[in-house]
């Protein structure tokens, strides 16, 4: 297991290229079994979570191949119908092919993909807009096992009491598209994957309307062929590179990012004292003593996005007075507090809520990472710490972020990648 070691206190300067959306690329990738035909998908990045699906494809019989950054995925030999759990238990949006099998063979046996660190994660929604297309669901010795003679469109509703959920909306368009007739998706995720998805489903000859809000309107057609696709920037990148510039009080140039995709973020560091600013190529941030205290709330896009709070936690540590955090998407999100705590931090949780009492400085420790944007956000902490920070099990950030070590480094970071 290899471990990040961060001598941190050094400001950063320079510029970081970002990368493609894992989130985009992850539900595309399982798109491209809706048709026999070959799909290109492009600005791919190099992160564990695609391989993965990659893997969980080839098992179902997709063939794929990556040449730089770009995806070739050849679906045509596409037959098996089984998400085995080993497969599925590594990755929470594998249970996308759920939708997609649906859509292309009728039917479906998926792992159910369980609880994770960040909370419960219930695929309820998922279940419930996949059953009001006409699917047959039942779930045996941990399976969720999908049949369906057809697919109709119909009306579904599916927001949860945390809010819409990205998840069940890409397996309820994945299905929808292959089905008879007209869906309604009211209450959909607007967040820009869905946007991307839709663009993408639209060049394989899907016909879906309204994405970016939250009604989708999705008439069924008979057939799909391939496409070729770009993913866009990934913006939670972005936003983690862009609090690094502000936690070292350092002046960075985020290169390659979609600023309409970033405005709560931005807003958010704007309020805390950072300069950002819009250049040709990308956003600048500068920040300097002393920053001012904030409160946030996570949301459902275009609010504040739950994937940046443990990285903007970090941050607020650094920033003496009281900030306070509202996890609006996952109350649970929270197992990043004690590591930061080891590290000089002052946060005390109460449910859904982090009260965050600033402190001049954070000292390195060593900490592990539980899960990807945590342990993003112990990294920021561990570049703006006195001395020395070890950042144990890093697979969980390698699974979203390409060579973080290296992009860090480029910008002035000591930190090294150390295998155990
Ligand atoms: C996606 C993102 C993840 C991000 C999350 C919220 C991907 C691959 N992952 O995850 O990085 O943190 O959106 O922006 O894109 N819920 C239910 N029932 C369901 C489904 C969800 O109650 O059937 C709840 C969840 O517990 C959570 C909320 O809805 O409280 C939002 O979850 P959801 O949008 O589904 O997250 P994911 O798609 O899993």
């Amino acid at each position: 297991m290899d471990k990040f070691v961060i001598n941190g206190g050094k400001p950063l300067e320079g510029e970081i290229e970002i990368s493609g959306a894992k989130n985009e690329a992850l539900p595309l990738t399982v798109a491209s079994i809706l048709t026999d035909d070959v799909s290109i998908i492009s600005n791919i990045s190099d992160l564990a979570d695609l391989r993965s699906m990659i893997s969980l494809l080839e098992v179902l019989g997709v063939k794929s191949e990556i040449k730089g950054n770009v995806l070739r995925i050849d679906p045509s030999g596409c037959d098996g119908y089984e998400a085995p759990y080993d497969l599925v238990r590594k990755m929470r949006a594998s249970v996308y092919v759920l939708g997609a099998l649906l859509g292309r063979l009728g039917r479906a046996k998926v792992s159910f993909p369980g609880g994770c660190v960040i909370g419960t994660r219930p695929i309820d929604l998922h279940l419930m807009g996949l059953e009001k297309l006409g699917a047959r669901i039942k779930i045996e010795h941990g399976y969720i096992i999908a049949d369906a003679d057809k697919l109709v469109g119909t009306e579904i509703f599916l927001s949860g009491i945390h809010g819409p959920s990205v998840g069940a909306t890409v397996n309820v368009m994945l299905a929808a598209v292959k089905a008879e007739g007209v869906t309604v998706i009211k209450e959909a995720s607007c967040e820009p994957q869905i946007t991307e998805l839709a663009d993408f489903l639209n060049s394989m000859g899907a016909k879906i309307e309204g994405a970016g809000t939250p009604v989708l309107i999705i008439h069924g057609v008979k057939e799909l062929h391939g496409a070729k696709h770009e993913v866009i920037p990934d913006r939670i990148e972005a936003a983690t590179y862009m609090i690094a510039g502000v936690i070292t009080r350092g002046n960075l140039l985020i290169k390659n990012c979609i600023v309409k995709h970033l405005e709560a973020v931005i807003e958010k560091l704007r309020e805390i004292g950072a300069e950002i600013t819009y250049e040709d190529d990308g956003v600048r941030v500068k920040a300097k003593d002393p920053l001012k205290p904030v409160n946030i709330r996570t949301a459902p896009f275009p609010g504040f996005p739950t994937d940046v709070q443990p990285q903007i936690m970090s941050l607020l540590a650094t920033v003496p007075g009281i900030s306070v955090i509202t996890e609006g998407v996952y109350p649970d999100r929270f197992i990043h507090v004690s590591e930061l705590n080891r590290m000089g931090a002052d946060i005390k949780v109460d449910n859904a809520v982090a009260v965050v009492k600033g402190v001049e400085k954070l000292s390195g420790a060593p900490v592990m990472a539980s899960e990807l944007r945590g342990g993003a956000g112990l990294v920021l902490a561990g570049l703006s710490a006195i001395n020395q920070t070890v950042v144990s099990r890093v697979y969980h950030i390698d699974r979203g972020y390409e060579s973080m070590e290296k992009k860090l480094a480029n910008v002035g970071a000591d930190i090294k990648r150390v295998s155990e």
